[in-house]
């Protein structure tokens, strides 16, 4: 069968067809409308700017994401589309526009938390992998250590108190002259640098406890470099980058190293955005290899936000009859409130 995923939660405007052949999922086509250049003006997102783009694309990337996977809506089997969280007028236009067209089309509807669909962005890069397994989720707004149970039972286990990691490298990434969102940059540029040059605090918190805080570690950042620039000493913002992001992703490795003791897994998902960072990624390769376990994590492609893990969550929903109604909502919390209408009732 073939999902069609539609994803608007915040600067990106996403379709994608997903194939399902036996169980095994496999992209056909993921069009990424980015928003970047509009918002860098801004420095970050303008949450009216981006529903306004989000609205201008939608339609036309929806239309490109069929003809390259060279399907028609007729073969489409189920809409899958984000829900919550994320900025609510921008995700109100991919929600109106998957209702509308899986109505007008009589497509089933599917609800689909972003969170969950970052996760979901693992089983096209490793089809083999299946729950349980511990999940860590590094994006621009959450990060989050995840137990999953089974394809839709996600139970948060702990993260962050404050900031989110992306937010972290792209505030510090903006301070040291890097466009907006600074994250990618600041993880080539700490390739050149020493990452013991700067003492900076670590985000992990202390004791038995999974969550971490960022807020510390980014205002000494910014206390550093206020100091350097009010003493007229030149920065090495490699050094900065370098040392800014060895303290972040070993605080990340060491809670992941905590969670994996915690939960018993053998397998440990990562995911989200700062999912493509490169220095998280050998920090977690290297405590995977030690403790003998699976690490999987989806193509750089994959991790930041695309209409594919939109569908591949989507036929999560799917198989278990969670399909949504015309009375479908957006919600811009992690977990919206009871009466939220995703419905999983009548079908449009
Ligand atoms: O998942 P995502 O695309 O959007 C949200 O759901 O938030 O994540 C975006 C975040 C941004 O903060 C961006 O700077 C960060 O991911 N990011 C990175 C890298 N690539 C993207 N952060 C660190 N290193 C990277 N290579
Ligand atoms: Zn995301």
């Amino acid at each position: 069968m073939f999902i069609l995923g539609l994803e608007s939660s915040c600067d990106e405007t996403s379709a994608a067809v997903v194939e399902i052949v036996d169980g095994v999922r496999s992209v056909r086509s993921d069009v990424i409308a980015s928003q970047i250049e509009t918002h860098r003006l801004y420095g970050g997102v303008v949450p009216e700017i981006a529903s306004r783009a989000h609205t201008e694309a939608v339609s036309r990337i929806t239309y490109e994401a069929l003809e390259k996977a060279g399907v028609t809506l007729r073969e489409i089997g189920a809409i899958a589309v984000t829900t919550h969280p994320g900025l609510i007028g921008a995700l109100l236009v991919g929600v109106n526009f998957a209702k509308s067209l899986a109505y007008a089309n009589q497509i089933p509807l599917i609800s689909v938390n972003h969170i969950h669909a970052h996760v979901a962005a693992a089983y096209l890069s490793a089809p083999s992998l299946k729950p349980p397994f511990l999940a860590l989720v590094v994006s621009g707004g959450h990060t989050s250590f995840y137990r999953v149970d089974d394809y839709t039972a996600f139970r948060e286990i702990g993260g962050t108190r404050d900031d989110a990691a992306g937010e972290a490298f792209d505030k510090i990434g903006r301070v040291i002259g890097l466009p907006y969102p600074g994250g990618a940059a600041l993880d080539k540029l700490a390739c050149e640098g020493n990452p013991r040059a700067i003492p900076l605090p670590s985000p992990a918190l202390a004791g038995d406890t999974l969550d971490l805080s960022f807020s510390g570690i980014k205002t000494a950042a910014l206390n550093y470099l206020n100091g350097m620039e009010q003493k007229g000493q030149p920065i090495c913002a490699a050094d900065v980058a370098a040392s800014y992001t060895a303290k972040i992703t070993a605080a990340l490795g060491q809670k992941a190293q905590k969670a994996l003791e915690l939960t018993g897994m053998q397998t440990l998902v990562l995911a989200g955005g700062v999912a493509a960072n490169s220095h998280l990624r050998a920090v977690l390769e290297q405590i995977c290899r030690e403790r003998q376990v699976t690490l999987v994590m989806p193509a750089i492609g994959l991790c930041g936000d695309n209409g594919a893990m939109v569908a591949c969550a989507g036929y999560d929903e799917y198989v278990r009859g969670n399909f949504a109604g015309t009375a479908l909502n957006a919600s811009a919390a992690d977990d919206p409130p009871a009466d939220f209408p995703q419905a999983f009732s009548t079908r449009c």
